[in-house]
């Protein structure tokens, strides 16, 4: 019996429950797996919005570099330099502005079960055994993205994320409702979230089940190269 959510779907049977203390270590791998597509995903978003703009520098650079008598080979280091010295600035901005986040998740990761207020899996029934293939927790939110809100009133979902395979099956969808129907059941009035719009799909979900966009951070350091736009997005509850 699972204390959590059952339903069934062409022919599979899914079920929501609460992570115990022996599903640490996979959920752990898929989470941090997670993570690090996010991030990749974040990263090819810097280099497909600016490699126009690094053309154009590079461009003027070089004409800058020809006016002045350089030589082809000094003037083709020199631009190489400089198009990776603006492109992994941009990188290691949006990473410093993750990096503590990523710090606590992966200690908080160790003892999921007592570091987030709640932390659900779901999992298929296939091949005679439930396997675990999406994730969804709650976790009190960080200073940074309070609003209106007094602690306890408001809480941050994390965490949440489908396995490859299994996704547009709506399982990501019913993880999300489901948190949002247990924190109503906790009391609290809001929930709040961090995404980045190189997650199009996981922003246009929570759009339709209510969530705002709050604020808009960008991660750029450099006036000249865009950033990553990162969502802060919460919605009422109850
Ligand atoms: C975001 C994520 C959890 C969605 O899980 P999912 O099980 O595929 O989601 P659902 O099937 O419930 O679809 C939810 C909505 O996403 C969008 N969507 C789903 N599949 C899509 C696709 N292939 N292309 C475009 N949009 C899609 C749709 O808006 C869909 O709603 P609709 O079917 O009512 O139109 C999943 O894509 C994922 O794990 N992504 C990587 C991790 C991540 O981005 N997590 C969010 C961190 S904040």
């Amino acid at each position: 019996m699972c204390s959590g959510l059952e339903w069934t779907v062409d022919g599979f049977d899914f079920r929501i429950r609460e992570l115990d203390s022996d599903d640490i270590s996979e959920v752990r791998g898929m989470v941090v797996g997670c993570l690090y597509k996010i991030l990749f995903m974040a990263f090819k978003g810097l280099f497909v919005k600016n490699w126009r703009t690094q053309i154009v520098l590079s461009g003027l650079t070089a004409l800058l570099l020809i006016n002045i008598g350089y030589d082809a080979q000094y003037i083709t280091i020199f631009v190489l330099f400089q198009t990776c010295l603006l492109g992994f600035t941009d990188a290691v901005s949006f990473y410093c502005f993750f990096a503590p986040e990523i710090t606590t998740f992966k200690k908080e990761i160790v003892n999921a079960d007592k570091t987030y207020l709640k932390f659900w899996i779901s999992e298929v029934f296939e091949d005679g055994e439930w396997k675990k293939v999406g994730t969804a927790a709650l976790h009190e939110p960080y200073q940074l993205d309070k609003c209106e809100f007094q602690t306890g009133e408001i809480t941050s979902l994390k965490c949440v994320s489908v396995s490859r395979d299994w996704r547009s099956k709506k399982m990501g969808t019913m993880l999300l409702k489901y948190a949002l129907s247990q924190a109503t059941l906790m009391n609290y009035k809001a929930i709040i979230l961090r995404v980045i719009e190189e997650q199009p799909t996981a922003v246009s979900m929570y759009k339709k089940n209510g969530f705002e966009i709050l604020k808009v951070k960008n991660t750029a350091c450099l006036p000249l190269l865009y950033g990553i736009n990162v969502y802060v997005m919460a919605r009422n509850l109850g």
